[in-house]
């Protein structure tokens, strides 16, 4: 494997970070995943600019453009011939004194790897059994808006899950209401209507929860942001989840019982999979 390490294309065992790294010490950096299509990024605009409103944040300096970063992508993409699969995009803020403070560290990390996609039968669509963790996510923090390098929250929360042998953890935020899942944002359907959390500071704005909510829209499925409890997520019509590596999964149990199963969910996703069909073909 190829990786994109500040500039150079190393083979991955040559590419090294220095253990002064603060994305290391701290997890002072942000990260991204895409999915590659047919050899292209998808909804690569929108991820930019989820990652750039974490630069803002965290203040660090970006030595590159979304066009040069995008370039690399597609040279990354060609050397490792991997035009279906996963890329990972991580800036850390690289190597400072001693200590929290950024001060003097101003020479980033920039890394981009790429990983298999998960392999999706269209006939057998993925469903996913859900349990309840233990873990909370705060109100109004800030950081959870942005893919930081600081995932403890959903490391913890994910774990859980494996120990269960379950697919995905919810997270509850400290008021009890359902959050998000640990990699990706959740959606429920009530009379009808398409629900999901509204982004009030407690879960990542996801980049595919956003493109479900435009294609509710062009659809004419009513879809609302509100929110829910497992209680009622239990009496709901349907529930799923949305990531950029899988789309959009249904999920069929919490906590050991079985969720229902919408007949809306079928529509959304093959709308999603059609936009990332077209949106490869478009660009190639
Ligand atoms: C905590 C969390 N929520 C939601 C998502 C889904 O975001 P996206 O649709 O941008 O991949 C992710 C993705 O990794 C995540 O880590």
């Amino acid at each position: 494997m190829i990786v994109f390490l500040n500039g150079q294309f190393v083979p991955e065992e040559k590419a090294v970070i220095s253990v002064f790294d603060r994305g290391f010490l701290y997890g002072d950096g942000l990260f991204e995943a895409f999915r590659i299509c047919r050899g292209k990024p998808f909804l690569w605009e929108q991820h930019m600019r989820r990652l750039q409103q974490g630069i803002d944040l965290l203040k660090l300096p970006m030595p590159y453009t979304s066009g040069q970063l995008r370039e690399h992508a597609a040279e990354l993409i060609r050397q490792n011939e991997m035009p279906d699969s996963i890329l990972r995009l991580i800036i850390s803020r690289g190597i400072g004194a001693r200590g929290y403070s950024p001060k003097g560290a101003d020479h980033p990390s920039v890394v981009m790897s790429l990983h298999p996609a998960p392999v999706i039968d269209p006939g057998h669509p993925p469903q996913w059994t859900l349990i309840t963790s233990s873990v909370r996510l705060p109100a109004n923090d800030p950081l959870t808006q942005s893919k930081t390098c600081n995932k403890l929250s959903q490391v913890l929360a994910r774990s859980e899950a494996d120990a269960h042998g379950a697919n995905e953890a919810l997270l509850l935020a400290t008021s009890g209401e359902v959050a998000e899942a640990s990699s990706s944002n959740l959606f429920w359907i009530e009379h009808g209507t398409v629900c999901t959390p509204p982004l009030a500071g407690t879960i990542l704005p996801g980049v595919t929860r956003a493109m479900v909510l435009e294609l509710c829209e062009r659809l004419n499925i009513p879809a609302m942001q509100t929110t829910t409890t497992p209680g009622k997520l239990l009496q709901s019509q349907g529930v799923f989840l949305s990531l950029s590596s899988w789309g959009i999964v249904e999920a069929v149990t919490l906590d050991g019982n079985n969720l229902q199963r919408s007949p809306l969910l079928k529509p959304i996703r093959d709308a999603y999979n059609k936009a990332l069909e077209e949106h490869s073909g478009l660009q190639a």
